[in-house]
């Protein structure tokens, strides 16, 4: 038997008061429509549809990467049900269909699998929670001896329904067969003039068919986002949980409260993250290492031992064992550091290699460069390595010292174990072991005077 998802993302989302479709809107920088899609993905579906309205285009366009979802249109928003049933003809009979929600994104796929194993044969299995503040969501109406009998949309409750804190999260599991019956029974009889996919439960309990609710163990599984107070709050409550499943690794998180990570981060144990750091991209850092305040870090892989102190941006990064980075550091893209290198402050590398135990201290620039082992790059050095049409490649052999304030224009060798002179400008290859120095010879200027300013000139009585 196929398993058929129907995420619904048809809705406009007006009270996120923004131009985007609200399924678009991020938590932990990836769409919502995406959480829910990788949630569909995870759980083996063997077809996906989206069904959009408002901003299809942009929906698709930002979907590239999902060849196979299937988009069916709902030319108005005529409600859930009505959603649910603009996908049902593409759907065979005998398929399972699972209902989720573009604004509902973070429901834990254990979660998932629990409501579809709990599939009662020709009923249906559906998704609750118990709310705090049941405002705004169906209140699940149960008989006597607990059974679920329908659900009644806040709008159309009574005020003892009202006070029903279990709610309906909207998801929802039953063969393709029985919501196309059910569906073709529901009306729009309600405060909303909508065709609301929640009658299903009621149709069903009406024909005494058997009706699960799965209630999920925390509100947070369920909550939708109708609004950016709530996005913000998912967003914390994502970032919560990845920072819990961090500390249980063995990761030390200063305050937990204080990370963001916008895709994956892996770090081994004894490493201590310091607060208001952004992980983005794939992330992967080694054990027992140090990563200072308000660092942003993408995309890279760092090694064991190794600090990176404050203010630090590295992405696309590869850095070895024991390193040492920052404060106020800028790896770019391409930057390889051998083991045990240091970069130090106000200090930017791109495309480069640089060797094991070579240091960068200060205020530097070195890029499309290849730094040996053992090198020393004093304070203030520029490889200049764009001619304002081409780039051009640096080659610093092992063991080189290069003096304060020196420019080596690209492309350039500079020889094993060779010295540049403080403030030299060095355009052609520099010879293993020499010392090199360009700078003009000092001069004293005998009898020099520094100019004074001049007195005045008056003229008319003005100056
Ligand atoms: C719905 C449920 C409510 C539940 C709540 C959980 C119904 C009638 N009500 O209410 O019981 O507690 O979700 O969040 O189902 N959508 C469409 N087409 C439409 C209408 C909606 O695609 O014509 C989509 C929306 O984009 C959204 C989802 O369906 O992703 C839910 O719609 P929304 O209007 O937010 O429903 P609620 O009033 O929140
Ligand atoms: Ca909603």
């Amino acid at each position: 038997m196929k398993l058929s998802v129907v995420i619904l993302a048809a809705g406009k989302g007006s009270r996120m008061k923004s131009a985007m479709p609200k399924v678009l809107h991020k938590i932990a920088d990836k769409p919502m429509l995406e959480h829910v899609i990788a949630s569909a993905q995870a759980l083996r579906a063997d077809q996906i549809f989206v069904v959009y309205g408002h901003g299809g285009d942009e929906v698709k366009n930002s979907l590239t990467a999902y060849p196979e979802i299937r988009y069916v249109e709902q030319k108005e928003q005529l409600g859930t049900g009505h959603a649910v049933l603009q996908a049902l003809p593409h759907i065979a009979d005998a398929d399972r269909v699972l209902v989720l929600y573009g604004d509902v994104p973070l429901t834990p796929l254990p979660t998932l699998r629990g409501l579809l194993e709990d599939y009662p044969e020709n009923g249906l299995s559906f998704l609750t929670a118990v709310a705090d503040d049941p405002s705004n969501y169906g209140r699940v109406i149960r008989n006597i001896r607990n059974q679920v009998m329908a659900i009644v949309e806040q709008i159309d409750a009574s005020p003892a329904q009202l006070a029903i804190r279990e709610v309906n999260s909207g998801i929802l599991y039953a063969s393709a067969a029985s919501l196309k019956h059910w569906l073709g029974k529901a009306d729009s009889n309600n405060a909303q003039g909508e065709i609301y996919l929640t009658d299903c439960i009621r149709i069903a309990s009406d024909e005494a068919l058997p009706v699960h609710a799965v209630i999920a163990s925390e509100e947070w599984q369920v909550a939708g986002v109708n609004n950016r107070a709530q996005q913000a709050a998912l967003e914390r409550v994502y970032q919560t949980n990845l920072a819990r499943s961090l500390m249980d690794e063995g990761v030390g998180l200063i305050d937990p409260a204080r990370i963001d990570i916008r895709g994956s981060l892996k770090a081994g144990i004894d490493t201590t993250i310091d607060v208001n750091c952004v992980f983005g991209g794939r992330v992967e850092i080694g054990k027992d290492c140090y990563i200072g305040a308000n660092c942003v870090i993408r995309d890279s892989v760092i090694g064991d031992h190794v600090v990176i102190k404050p203010n630090t941006v590295i992405e696309q990064a590869a850095l070895g064992n024991d390193c040492t980075v920052g404060p106020f550091a800028r790896l770019r893209p391409g930057t390889e550091l051998l083991g045990d290198s240091h970069i130090g402050n106000f200090v930017e590398v791109k495309k480069s290699i640089i060797g094991k135990r070579s240091k960068v201290n200060h205020l530097s620039y070195v890029g499309d460069t290849e730094v040996g082992d053992r090198v020393n790059i004093g304070a203030g050095t520029i490889t200049c390595n764009y001619d304002g049409a081409n780039k051009h490649q640096t080659i610093i052999e092992d063991d080189v010292f290069v003096g304060s304030n020196s420019q080596l224009i690209a492309p350039v060798r500079i020889g094993a174990g060779a010295t540049i002179g403080a403030g030299s400008t060095v355009c052609t290859d520099v010879n293993p072991q020499k010392l090199v120095l360009s700078r003009v010879r000092q001069r004293e200027i005998n009898d020099w005077k520094r100019p004074a300013k001049r007195d005045p000139v008056i003229v008319n009585g003005r100056v």
